[in-house]
């Protein structure tokens, strides 16, 4: 209660949350709401770099189910049901082996994109094709085996007549982004939110869409 000459100010208290608190409160909004921003990132055939990986690695291009080593076919059925798709529309895999062991691998599609499997492919700018699904396993990483494939995949699209790129990725993945930039790919202003609310309104909202006018 105020009383009479009484000069009432308010006071406000910052101080940071407890950790325990902060990271129940991180945990609450991950599950109430999440926006992802995938940008798309462009990479100029012709200008390419030509890279090599920092240790000895083979490459192959599996250009059928059956020729896949187990490692990678296991991370395909995890990822989606109709684990055929990808060789059925014609999409082409690399894998790198080191010692033997399949270290890495990307996916080209060619002419289409489509951020996961099961979405419907949406058009490229003419001459491109799409790199998704790049994967190198843990102890082989940081070694530029990336940017291995990605030197392969340029010189077979450029003799296909190919002439640019592309790729999107979560922009909070560091390597996923950093990766393609030391590959030589640019990021382009072409990018796609994705929202969740509750776990159970999925938005996607393409901020400006690669097929358009480019
Ligand atoms: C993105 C990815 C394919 C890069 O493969 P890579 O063969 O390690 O590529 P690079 O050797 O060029 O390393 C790229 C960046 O990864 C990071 N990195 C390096 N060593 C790493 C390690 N041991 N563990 C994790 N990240 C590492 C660094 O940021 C590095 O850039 P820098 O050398 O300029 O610091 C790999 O990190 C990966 O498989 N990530 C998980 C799957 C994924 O996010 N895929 C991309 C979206 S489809």
């Amino acid at each position: 209660m105020i009383r009479d000459n009484t000069v009432c100010e308010a006071s406000v208290t910052i101080r940071p949350m407890a950790e325990s608190l902060s990271r129940l409160w991180r945990r609450l909004q991950s599950l109430l709401y999440f926006c992802e921003v995938h940008p798309f990132f462009e990479l100029r055939l012709a200008t390419a770099p030509r890279l090599q990986a920092r240790i000895p690695i083979d490459m192959v291009r599996h250009d059928r189910a059956c020729e896949c080593p187990p490692e990678v076919l296991r991370r395909i059925k995890g990822k989606t049901k109709d684990w055929r798709s990808r060789w059925k529309r014609g999409d082409v895999c690399y894998v790198a082996y080191a010692g033997g062991e399949p270290a890495a691998y990307i996916w080209i599609c060619r002419g289409q994109w489509r951020l996961q499997d099961e979405d419907e492919g949406r058009p490229l700018p003419p001459k491109s094709a799409f790199l998704y699904d790049a994967l190198t396993r843990e102890p082989w990483r940081g070694n530029g085996v990336y940017q291995a494939l990605i030197t392969r995949a340029v010189d077979e699209l450029i003799s296909g007549g190919y002439k640019a790129l592309y790729l999107s990725v979560n922009d909070r993945n560091r390597p996923a982004c950093r990766a393609p930039e030391k590959a030589g790919f640019l990021r382009t202003e072409h990018h796609i939110c994705l929202y969740r609310l509750l776990k159970v309104f999925h938005f996607r909202h393409d901020a400006v869409s690669l097929g358009d006018g480019h």
